[in-house]
């Protein structure tokens, strides 16, 4: 049980395990029958109103990023519980949530079970191909919000590689983590009031995020069209070790 800041030039700090983090997100899925869909993956379980109005913010802030006009197809990966899925789908023209927690996946299913040009798969946001999701055409743009931080370094490298592959020419990634503001912060196992479960997760900061990007999508593939904060509102964030911010990386 331990919160661990790491001290620069000392190596990355420890490493979350596998099982801790489907454990913790299996948990939440059998939560959203008395959290909600977005209580379910967004937290702040004993704040009222506080996990919907940063839903609302994120939102706003986000979407336009995308430049969405209905005939993008759209990948989301680590989807949870389809929480995007009513924002994005009326301005793009196929939507694909993929998920490694089974229970999210299930309830994604059933929530748009029957709606055109959407769908789930489980996966792996570390190993994955348009061949294992059972897609034939590449993704204009690909949303990945709130899920590198359940990932050790080597599988964000990994998963950044599969997403630089199914993306399209001129296609976008647009990445959304809650990232540590001086330093790296590792949450291992740690015992969370607020959520009444273990929680393990890694916040690292904007430069780590951005040396990992480095090695996989170089300077001459792709571009960083953008990064800034998510919520302008000082209230929604409430915490001062970490931060929402969200990355916008266009293939060139
Ligand atoms: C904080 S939730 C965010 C869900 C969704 N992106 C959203 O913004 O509502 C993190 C999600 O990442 C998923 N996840 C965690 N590790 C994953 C992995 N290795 N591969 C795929 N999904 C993963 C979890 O199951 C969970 O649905």
């Amino acid at each position: 049980m331990s919160r661990i800041y790491s001290i620069p030039g000392q190596g990355n700090g420890p490493l979350i395990e596998k099982k801790s983090v489907s454990d913790f997100f299996d948990r939440r899925a059998e939560k959203i029958k008395t959290l909600g869909p977005v209580k379910a993956v967004i937290y702040q379980d004993k704040q009222s109103g506080l996990a919907e109005a940063r839903n609302a913010a994120e939102k706003f802030k986000l979407l336009p990023l995308l430049r969405l006009d209905g005939a993008q197809r759209v990948l989301d990966v680590g989807c949870g519980t389809g929480r995007w899925v009513s924002d994005l789908l009326p301005i793009s023209s196929f939507y694909h949530g993929i998920d490694a927690c089974e229970g999210l996946v299930a309830y994604a299913r059933e929530q748009f079970f029957l709606v055109p040009n959407c769908c789930f798969t489980v996966a792996s946001a570390d190993n994955f191909s348009l061949q294992s999701i059972g897609e034939k055409l590449t993704f204009d743009r690909i949303l990945c919000a709130g899920v590198l931080i359940y990932l050790n370094d080597e599988e964000v490298l990994r998963a950044l590689r599969c997403m630089a592959n199914a993306l399209s020419p001129s296609g976008l990634i647009l990445l959304r983590e809650p990232m540590g503001v001086d330093q790296r912060l590792t949450i291992s196992e740690h015992y969370s009031d607020d959520m009444e479960q273990i929680y393990s997760a890694i916040y690292r900061t904007r430069g780590e995020l951005e040396a990992l990007i480095a090695k996989v999508m170089p300077a001459g593939s792709f571009r960083l069209a953008g990064c800034g904060d998510v919520y302008d509102e000082p209230t929604l964030n409430n915490r001062n070790d970490t931060k929402q911010q969200w990355l916008l990386l266009e293939r060139i």
